[in-house]
């Protein structure tokens, strides 16, 4: 394979979709961001009761209700004990979970 770094981001995506298609049996078909967040860590880190995360290392993301520019902001850059992601997470990747925790910190379920 010539090009390594698009050659993974479609194995990531195809990653991404199979997870998505075998949780698609529950009623509610799950968010992308969901998939990215609970895969990547974040929840190792971040309280976030609409991903079922607990970790106490980052700030409590459902009191912080950041905007989506904030948490792609920071999942890019890093900082602060919080590992950068521009490596490791696509454009794409990186927008979903930004706009999943948007949409859904301090929500109760
Ligand atoms: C190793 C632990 C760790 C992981 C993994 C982690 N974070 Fe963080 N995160 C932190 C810490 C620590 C801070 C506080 C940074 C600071 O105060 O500068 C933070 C801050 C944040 C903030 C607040 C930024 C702001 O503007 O105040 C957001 C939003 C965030 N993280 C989202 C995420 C997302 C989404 C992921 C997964 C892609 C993630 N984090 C993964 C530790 C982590």
């Amino acid at each position: 394979m010539r090009k390594s770094i698009p050659a993974l981001a479609a194995a990531a995506v195809a990653v991404a979709i199979s997870v998505t298609s075998v949780a698609s049996a529950a009623p509610r078909v799950t968010d992308p961001g969901l998939t990215v967040f609970t895969s990547a860590g974040c929840a190792a880190c971040h309280i976030l009761v609409a991903a079922k995360a607990k970790g106490m290392v980052g700030p409590n993301l459902d009191q912080l209700k950041p905007s989506t520019a904030r948490v792609a902001a920071q999942v890019k850059k890093g900082g602060g004990g919080m590992p950068s992601y521009k490596s490791t997470l696509s454009a794409a990747q990186i927008k979903a979970v930004a706009s999943f925790v948007a949409k859904n910190a301090g929500r109760k379920k």
